[in-house]
């Protein structure tokens, strides 16, 4: 799966984010704006183009920036498909991802977000039989949930978590939650910033295994951010103190793109790594 955000996306939210214009941005990358343009469209660089300056005044690494135009990607941890989660993926005008989780041993699993098409996430249910008992929603835009309404219809007794204001009173989230799924347990984060509900869960005590799992929405991408809707101060605020400072093999789960760690991030991610 190829990254959420290219160079130019990157550049351009990072450049809205500082309020930094075309001209002085594409005057800093020694380009016409038409060429500056191009490139934030694209993401190719086809002419001479000053990536370090232009990283510089919108306020990211230009080495992260100029690694990523080179090809990195997040080491590939496992595919769709790794123990007691799936990773799902959907489409419809674009792709977004949302994830199945379970208990080897009760069976009863949670979904964080639906994305578009119920008909997967069915799938993995009946041929893992599962009970599915929590939907956790990691911010209300539309495409997490599109589906919410056919995946309630299927299971109606199970239980919604949310971030939003505007939930009902038993499903918004509480600071100390606690939600157990067999010996699983899961969390929740306020990460607000990409939308004014976003949360990111944090699923912990995996038998065996020392670590966690984070579903973080569309607050950070493997390479990138979510665009903020609110303030980018307080988006990075949020992704900084309750996101990069999970332990650092904890694997992101991210709403668009591939998943990735805390490691990679805080190594790799142009917004972050300095
Ligand atoms: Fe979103």
């Amino acid at each position: 799966m190829s990254l959420e955000d290219h160079v130019g996306d990157i550049l351009r939210k990072a450049r809205m984010q500082s309020k930094i214009s075309m001209a002085e941005a594409s005057a800093a990358a020694g380009l016409s704006e038409d060429d500056y343009s191009a490139l934030e469209e694209s993401g190719r660089i086809v002419k001479r183009t000053d990536l370090f300056a232009a990283a510089a005044l919108v306020g990211v690494s230009g080495g992260r920036l100029e690694a990523i135009a080179k090809g990195w990607e997040p080491e590939p941890l496992f595919t769709e498909c790794w123990r007691e989660l799936r990773m799902i993926t959907t489409t419809s005008n674009f792709s977004v991802n949302c994830y199945l989780v379970w208990d080897e041993v009760t069976r009863e699993a949670a979904l964080f977000d639906t994305g578009w098409d119920a008909a997967p996430i069915f799938k993995h249910i009946d041929e893992n039989q599962l009970d599915l008992k929590h939907i956790f929603i990691t911010h209300s835009h539309g495409d997490h949930m599109a589906c919410l309404a056919t995946v309630r219809e299927r299971f109606p007794k199970v239980r919604l978590h949310s971030g939003s204001k505007n939930a009902p009173v038993d499903q918004r989230n509480r600071a100390n939650d606690f939600i157990h799924l067999g010996s699983l347990r899961i969390t929740n984060r306020p990460t607000p910033g990409h939308a004014e509900d976003g949360v990111t869960y944090v699923v912990g005590n995996w038998p065996e295994d020392a670590f966690h799992v984070a579903f973080v929405g569309d607050a950070i991408f493997a390479g990138s951010m979510g665009k903020d809707f609110h303030t980018s101060e307080e988006a990075k605020r949020h992704i900084r103190e309750q996101i990069l400072t999970l332990p650092p093999d904890t694997l992101l789960c991210t709403g668009h793109g591939p998943i990735t760690t805390v490691k990679q991030e805080r190594e790799h991610n142009p917004f972050f790594a300095y």
